[in-house]
């Protein structure tokens, strides 16, 4: 599908169909997408900017902002009131960057859209070099990079930089992705790309880019061009501990093309890790000589269990996380599904262990058939997406 949209001819009239109302304006040629949460004082600065350096060029700016508390839509409608080239989606009860680009890039019915943040971190002057690239009509996408010339970023700390290069070597190994810079929120592309790619792009997270030439396998012919990070006028970062872990769930997803679920690797992660706990606990009571083994090996399962629920509600579905007395209950129920799955580890365990006698094939069989349960039915009663 992908291939059959970018195979189309790049140089066709925006609105193929005549107006249905005599003297209306056609679309843009060019959308730029600005992503905000908490940007008010930034956008009116962005928008007088991007207007200075696409003098000549037919552009809207299209802001798409998460319902920020700092009023940003109510500016950025305010601005649109006196021109119309300033549009604003505001969203409510959701969150996300790439959530937000994606949905600002389908409202648009302009041939060419842009991605940039609106905290002037980013080049505007770049604008028309990368829309002439695509106008020539032999790139798909045009993506700003921090690291094809000299290494000047201005807005990057230390430990960010080594974070940002890890993870760019990351994306190129595993992903395939031949792009300097996958990480940045700074690119052009015709519209029919998106089109086509979006039903198949994560809304989570920040790695838009990295999903699109992901996504796009390959398929797509793909320009950068150089531009310098610069230092965020007002406000601060959103960018948290928590994209790491959106990053490493892009990561698994496209390399494992959508097969291995990312929740269901970090619940064996925290699993493993209540092995740990369980030993820890088990040798503290068998010390203190309290109650009888089995007593003790049942206590000691019941912290591991806890454990793991606590972690598993911290990380693993920290989306959904449970709080106040939902939390409670979840841990009743958790320590009862568990319970369920270590009595089945056990009874498969046994049946392959009747079947064949490899001692650890029996076990492994037993202990992975006890995560998948657990995994699914806690998924389905402890942390039910509503
Ligand atoms: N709508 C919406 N929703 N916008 C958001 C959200 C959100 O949840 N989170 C951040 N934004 C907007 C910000 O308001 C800003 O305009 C832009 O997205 C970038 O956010 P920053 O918080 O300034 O991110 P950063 O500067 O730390 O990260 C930049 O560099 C990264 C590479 O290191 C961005 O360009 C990232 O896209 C990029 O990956
Ligand atoms: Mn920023």
């Amino acid at each position: 599908m992908v291939q059959d949209i970018l195979q189309r001819p790049a140089k066709t009239s925006p609105v193929d169909a005549p107006p249905l109302v005599p003297d209306t304006e056609p679309a843009p040629e060019l959308t730029i997408i600005l992503p905000t949460f908490n940007e008010r004082d930034n956008l009116p600065v962005i928008i007088e900017r991007v207007g200075q350096a696409l003098t000549g060029v037919d552009w809207e700016i299209l802001i798409v902002d998460d319902n920020s508390p700092d009023g940003t839509s109510a500016v950025a409608r305010a601005l649109g009131e006196n021109d119309r080239r300033i549009r604003c989606i505001r969203r409510v009860g959701r969150r996300g960057l790439a959530g937000a680009c994606i949905e600002g890039m389908l409202a648009s019915p302009a041939r060419y859209l842009a991605v940039m943040d609106a905290d002037l971190q980013h080049d505007e002057t770049q604008f028309l070099a990368m829309l002439n690239k695509l106008r020539a009509g032999d790139t798909d996408l045009v993506a700003a990079s921090r690291y094809i010339d000299a290494r000047t970023d201005a807005g990057f700390s230390a430990s960010r930089a080594r974070a940002s290069h890890w993870s760019t070597a990351l994306a190129r190994t595993l992903l395939k992705v031949e792009l300097t810079d996958p990480m940045s929120g700074f690119f052009m592309l015709r519209r029919d790309v998106i089109d086509a790619l979006a039903p198949r792009l994560s809304t989570q997270g920040f790695k838009i880019l990295l999903d699109i030439a992901a996504t796009g396998r390959g398929a797509l012919r793909i320009a950068e061009i150089p531009f310098v990070f610069g230092t965020r006028l007002h406000g601060e970062s959103k960018l948290d501990a928590r994209v790491v872990l959106d990053f490493g769930q892009l990561l698994l997803a496209k390399a494992t093309n959508d097969r291995v679920s990312f929740r269901f690797v970090l619940f064996c992660l925290v699993g493993l890790s209540g092995v740990a706990v369980h030993m820890a606990a088990l040798a503290a009571l068998h010390a203190l000589a309290l109650g009888t083994f089995s007593a003790q090996q049942a206590a000691a399962t019941a912290i591991a269990i806890a454990w793991n629920y606590v972690f598993n509600n911290a990380f693993t579905y920290r989306d959904q996380r449970l709080a106040g007395w939902p939390f409670v209950k979840g841990l009743i129920e958790f320590e009862l599904i568990c319970a369920v799955g270590a009595i089945s580890n056990v009874g498969i365990a046994n049946l392959l262990y009747n079947h064949d006698s490899i001692w650890w094939i029996a076990g492994l069989g037993g202990a992975v058939m006890g995560a998948v349960w657990n995994y699914a039915v806690s998924a389905a009663f402890v942390w039910r997406s509503q």
